[in-house]
């Protein structure tokens, strides 16, 4: 496929590596070239299958406006722009092309929402819970998306929001943990990536997935698929 990668920082790196690793041709752009998504022409990406987003919060909606207004396909891996959700829900659908998106593209974490979602029945058992995330000094947003969708799933299998609290520290990629409390036992359940292999190898398969796709997906209902 011909993939067009936007931000070249930690994890867009080692996603376009492994991208080409799979066979596919990369292009890549920065910041600096791609100001309020102005390089997302129709000319631009007409020779693209794909768009995969690693960008910054900040940025990524004017990137997913431009892809969607060019019916363009797209892979959405930043995180903190969550509240524009359903917005961004609508737009796919007027717009006839395929996006998908995930705070986290880990085939592991999303085993870690599974069996989150299980334990939380814990809730009804007068178990009290915390979520803890822990993530390298450089990490813009706060709580990390992932941890807002270990709350969410939480939410939904329990009635009951958890509250966050996030460590900055070091170099740590990315570790959650979902700690239930009893007077009689504690439940720690625990996520730790070791490196953003796994973010990067489910994004660029989440891609592969979404050719000749139309429509809105959530990488946590697909990634059995892969
Ligand atoms: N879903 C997942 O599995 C997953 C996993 C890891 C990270 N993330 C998320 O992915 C995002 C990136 O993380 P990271 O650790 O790779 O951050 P990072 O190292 O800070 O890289 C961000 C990159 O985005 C570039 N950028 C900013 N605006 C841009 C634009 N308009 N067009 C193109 N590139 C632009 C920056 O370019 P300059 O360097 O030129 O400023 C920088 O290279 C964050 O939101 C993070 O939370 C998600």
């Amino acid at each position: 496929m011909r993939m067009l990668l936007l931000g070249r920082g930690k994890t867009g790196a080692m996603v376009a590596e492994l991208a080409r690793h799979r066979g596919h041709e990369v292009e890549v752009l920065g910041a600096a070239e791609n100001p309020h998504g102005k390089a997302l022409t129709g000319e631009r990406l007409a020779s693209v299958d794909v768009v995969i987003d690693f960008t910054i919060s900040h940025a990524v909606l004017e990137n997913i406006q431009a892809c969607l207004r060019c019916k363009k396909n797209m892979v959405v891996g930043t995180t903190g722009w969550y509240q524009h959700l359903e917005q961004v829900r609508r737009m796919v659908e007027d717009s006839g092309a395929g996006f998908l998106y995930a705070s986290n593209f880990s085939v592991g974490v999303n085993l870690f929402f599974d069996v989150a979602r299980t334990a939380a029945a814990a809730i009804q058992h007068h178990y009290s819970g915390q979520i803890f995330e822990r993530h390298h000094a450089q990490k813009k947003d706060a709580p990390s998306g992932t941890a807002m969708t270990l709350q969410r799933v939480v939410r939904e299998a329990s009635r009951t929001e958890l509250e966050i609290t996030s460590f900055r520290e070091g170099d740590v990629v990315g570790m959650h943990e979902l700690v239930l409390d009893s007077p009689a036992d504690t439940i720690y359940i625990c996520h730790d990536a070791k490196s953003r292999r796994g973010f990067a190898e489910g994004a660029v398969r989440a891609a592969e997935w979404l050719a000749n796709k139309r429509g809105f997906f959530d990488f946590k209902e697909v990634w059995r698929e892969l």
